[in-house]
């Protein structure tokens, strides 16, 4: 399904009151949310869904990042929608962003980066299906 991402509001996004103007964000950019829901990674989620990092020296502190409050996940769907919704967010430093990218708007640091998307195909649908089962998927 080439035609899909997946992305996560991450904890950082929710706690900074960003979770409105993120989604308004994609929307506006013209993403069709596909599956959408509001949950907490544990820590076994984010060491299976962070597994090819496994070997970074900021594992550690992205696991404990990542499960240090609720996120939202969701599919989207646009044409070209992986680099599409890579452009959208921008670099992983907000510091490098460009300017308007949903990085640039809310990102705090390199790690605290607001928002996550997939970087392939293959992997959009790997992670998509890590959250979601076909009947959440509309
Ligand atoms: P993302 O690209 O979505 O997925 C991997 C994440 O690891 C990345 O976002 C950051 O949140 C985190 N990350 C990448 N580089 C660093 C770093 N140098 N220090 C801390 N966290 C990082």
């Amino acid at each position: 399904i080439t035609n899909r991402t997946f992305t996560m509001i991450k904890p950082d996004g929710v706690e900074n009151g960003h979770i409105g103007g993120i989604l308004e964000k994609i929307t506006s950019a013209g993403f069709k949310i596909v599956a959408m829901k509001y949950t907490q990674l544990s820590k076994r989620d984010a060491e299976a869904f962070y597994a090819v990092h496994s070997e970074r020296p900021f594992f550690g502190e992205l696991v404990e990042f990542m499960t240090r409050g609720p996120i939202v996940a969701a599919i989207l769907e646009k044409d070209n929608a992986v680099e599409d919704f890579r452009a959208l967010i921008g670099a992983t430093n907000p510091a490098e962003a460009a300017e308007g990218t949903i990085r640039k708007l809310y990102a705090t640091s390199i790690g605290e980066n607001a928002v996550h998307g997939s970087d392939s195909d293959e992997n959009a649908a790997i992670e998509g299906a890590f959250h979601f089962s076909g009947r959440e998927i509309f």
